[in-house]
């Protein structure tokens, strides 16, 4: 029989209390689908800096590079601030992650279903029936990455320092015809990100973007500068189908739509290279402020779950079921402290818990 195996790596903050929740789901999966899977956990972020002073320690990567897929938890926080910006958990492993395993794509898809429109900010009256926004950002180019990247401190009374916002023709073509490919299997209907009014690397980014659109006529294609789509996707979320951005645009605009939905914590986010390889974890953060409290929302953690589920192990199946398991529970008015009145609100672990009982009535 098959093996599947998954690195799981809880890392910092909420990132622990997160991943315990998923758990529940993978072991009600393992007990009513006789699939071979295999978990094994590994160090990483502040607390491998802690352990062994470094945030990505070999024995991490190598379990990684033996497993089907990594569920990242989350990293960073207060204690890890004050170090160089190479060394701090947030580069020195997730993005040193993301780069090790070319996992150029990053998938965010924010969906409001039409029986939970409470749970958004805006006016029922806008949003009438939710939406199914898939966001692609590009993930291991652009102003991340880019070089050079430093301080000059030649003066000290006038300290400079900068970063390089760079794309080429062939990191836009590869993210772009992936996005294409997944608007054709949706509403055909595609956005594309960029400055191009003002930065070079947008300018480019437009002009690859539109030049492969040539060979998808079948998906309409619409550009629009991110200052403008930060304002329409509060205005009018429905109108989007697949948006596609680059890195830094696509960081800042999923935690926009994610307050959309109700909470960050219900965001979750697959990050893959073109082999389906894949890093999934909830694209919010280690939550300081929410750190011991069995008060952070394990949803965005157990989604992307059901997300590594679909792209790196192709069990549709099951994607489908744990998505349908947390829709109900929230539908049966169970709610995190994010999502809730502040009075009334159930636990972490609770909510993991009712989440799991219902996956175990579906599958
Ligand atoms: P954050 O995403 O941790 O928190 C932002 C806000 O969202 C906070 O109010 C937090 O309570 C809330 N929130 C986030 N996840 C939640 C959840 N599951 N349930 C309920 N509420 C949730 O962002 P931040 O405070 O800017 O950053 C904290 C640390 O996390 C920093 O060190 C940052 O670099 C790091 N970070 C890590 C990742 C990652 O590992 N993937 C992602 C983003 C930020
Ligand atoms: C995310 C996070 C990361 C990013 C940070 C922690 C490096 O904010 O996954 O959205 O900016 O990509
Ligand atoms: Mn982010």
């Amino acid at each position: 029989k098959k093996k599947y195996k998954i690195a799981v790596l809880p890392g910092d903050g909420i990132g622990p209390e997160i991943i315990k929740e998923a758990y529940k789901i993978i072991s009600v999966i393992k007990k009513k689908k006789y699939i071979n899977l295999q978990t094994k956990e590994y160090d990483v972020g502040g607390i491998a800096i802690d352990k062994y002073n470094i945030a990505l320690p070999e024995h991490t990567l190598i379990g990684c590079q033996n497993s089907d897929a990594i569920l990242f938890g989350s990293v960073g926080g207060p204690k890890w601030n004050h170090l160089k910006l190479e060394k701090k958990p947030e580069i020195s492993s997730l993005l040193s992650l993301r780069k090790f395993f070319n996992l150029f794509i990053n998938l965010r898809p924010v969906k409001l279903h039409k029986k939970l429109l409470h749970f958004s900010p805006l006016k029922t009256n806008i949003i009438k029936k939710g939406f199914d926004i898939l966001f692609i950002r590009e993930l291991t180019g652009g102003i991340y990455f880019g070089v050079p990247k430093g301080r000059n401190e030649l003066d000290p009374n006038n300290i400079c320092a900068f970063d390089t916002a760079i794309y080429n023709t062939y990191e836009i073509t590869r993210i772009a015809q992936f996005a294409f490919q997944q608007a054709r299997k949706r509403k055909k209907k595609l956005v594309s990100i960029d400055k191009s009014n003002v930065l070079e690397s947008s300018k480019l980014w437009r002009e690859v973007v539109t030049k492969i659109s040539y060979t998808f006529p079948e998906v309409q294609i619409e550009h629009l500068y991110v200052d403008n789509a930060a304002m329409q996707l509060i205005q009018n979320p429905s109108q989007f189908d697949v948006i596609l951005c680059p890195n830094l645009f696509g960081d800042i605009l999923t935690d926009e739509s994610a307050s959309l939905i109700g909470s960050l914590g219900m965001l979750p986010s697959a990050s893959l290279n073109q082999k389906n390889f894949g890093l999934y974890e909830p694209a919010g953060g280690s939550a300081p402020d929410l750190k011991g409290k069995n008060l952070a929302n394990p949803i965005a953690q157990i989604l992307s779950l059901a997300m590594l589920f679909k792209y790196s192990l192709g069990f549709l199946d099951i994607s489908e079921a744990i998505e349908h398991a947390v829709i109900t529970v929230l539908k049966q008015g169970h709610h995190t402290y994010d999502i809730s009145d502040k009075i009334n609100f159930i636990s972490t672990d609770m909510m993991g818990t009712k989440i799991s009982e219902n996956l175990m009535k579906i599958l």
